[in-house]
């Protein structure tokens, strides 16, 4: 893949958030052969390179009742040496619907040979895993595990750092483009080989995300809600720096990767609001405010890339109320921060307000956190979790 470096950087503390890159080629060739094309500025990562990230690498795939043929699709992308790894909230009744994943799955696997894993988030195996190492952070008031993709996403890399993964990327279920769903996991692989610190995330920026309509296909850029949520980290961000910075272009995106040792100390929101919050607590943690609890990482510091894809992002379109549920809950992450300013916390519940989202007097819901999993004892985990479990099945 060729991409330049990032062109400006935000510092905070010991994050670098690097403002969007580009790919100018999907694939830059075997190595070696394009020295006279390198530049201080273009950088190619070739194959070789990619394919040892890849290696190392589980590609957590959350789904909830999605069509099939579309988990199919998204599964034909993923690289061969990537672990897949779906986690499924999907209904079990009156049709098991995580059995015919799975099916399709076993299908799918038997073809390729591929190493993977699946399991379901309310395997009650699971939460006993979990009670076990005394991880209650994903329970409801009943103790079973709660609905929610940021809840199957820590499952995830939970599950990651489990099969002895470095790093953990995430793709979105519902995507109709397989060569997109390759591209994501492409440009996760040349991020990581960018970075100089073993604390890293690298974020995807959709180039389009068309709208179909009777009279064609539009080529628009973000959602103008997805647009807000960026708006109100670079607000958030602005104020504690006093200087205005428009460097987040990717609060709300599903498509990203972490390596697991960055990924082990963050805290995570619950639901839909897990993407603008880890952008929210890696400033938290690791922003300069509060003394700092990782010594490590704040001498090797933070890198956040965001890198703009070429393919156009086509997904299921779920709806207003979905629409509506996301932000309030993103946005209620970033209101609820210590580092929201309180003009930021009323110009955010102004926009909820206004959109019918909010009631006047309230403020956002706060939504449940889960604590770093950094301390979970991952071998007792995976005795409990293969001793207990009804749902989880490992494809070597
Ligand atoms: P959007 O693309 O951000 O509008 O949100 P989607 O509704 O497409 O959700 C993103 C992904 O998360 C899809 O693959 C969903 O199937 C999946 N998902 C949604 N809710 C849950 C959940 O409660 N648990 C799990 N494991 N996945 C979920
Ligand atoms: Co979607």
């Amino acid at each position: 893949m060729k991409l330049d470096v990032p062109r400006f950087t935000e510092r905070f503390g010991s994050v670098s958030l690097h403002g969007v890159q580009r790919v100018y080629e999907l694939d830059s060739g075997h190595k070696n052969k394009n020295t006279k094309t390198e530049s201080e500025v273009i950088r190619s990562i070739d194959d070789e390179i990619i394919s040892k990230i890849e290696a190392e690498m589980a590609i957590v795939i959350p789904i909830k009742g999605e069509r099939l043929k579309l988990l199919e699709g998204v599964l034909s992308g993923i690289p061969h040496d990537c672990l897949t790894i779906i986690v499924s909230n999907s209904p079990r009744e009156p049709i098991d619907r995580y059995k015919l994943e799975k099916q399709a799955f076993e299908q799918f696997n038997r073809f390729t040979e591929k190493k993977s894993v699946i399991i379901h988030q309310k395997d009650p195996g699971l939460a006993k895993a979990l009670e076990a190492v005394d991880y209650p952070d994903l329970f409801d008031s009943e103790g079973k595990i709660r609905n929610g993709k940021g809840e199957g996403m820590f499952i995830g890399m939970l599950l990651s750092k489990m099969m002895g993964k470095k790093y953990v990327g995430f793709v979105d279920s519902d995507n109709y483009v397989p060569g997109a769903v390759n591209e994501y996991t492409k440009i996760f692989s040349s991020g990581i080989a960018l970075s100089s610190t073993p604390y890293t995330m690298v974020r995807v920026s959709w180039i389009y995300k068309p709208k179909i309509s009777e009279s064609g296909v539009r080529f628009s850029k973000l959602g103008r809600v997805s647009e807000m949520t960026n708006q109100f980290l670079n607000l958030m961000i602005s104020y504690y720096t006093g200087f205005e910075t428009e460097v987040i272009r990717t609060g709300n995106s599903g498509e990203h990767c972490m390596s697991v040792q960055l990924a082990e100390l963050l805290t995570y929101s619950s639901g839909f609001s897990i993407e603008p919050y880890e952008i929210v607590n890696l400033l938290e943690q690791f922003g300069g405010i509060t003394p700092p609890e990782h010594k490590d990482t704040m001498e090797k510091g933070v890198e956040v890339m965001q890198i703009e894809t070429r393919n156009p992002h086509f997904h299921e379109e779920k709806g207003d109320l979905h629409i509506k549920e996301m932000f309030s809950q993103g946005w209620g992450s970033i209101f609820h921060s210590k580092l929201c300013h309180p003009e930021l916390r009323e110009k955010l519940k102004a926009e909820l307000v206004s959109r019918g989202i909010l009631d006047k007097v309230k403020e956002p819901p706060q939504l449940p956190k889960m604590r770093p999993f950094i301390d979970i004892d991952i071998l007792k985990f995976e005795k409990i979790l293969k001793e207990q479990t009804n749902s989880l099945t490992i494809f070597e």
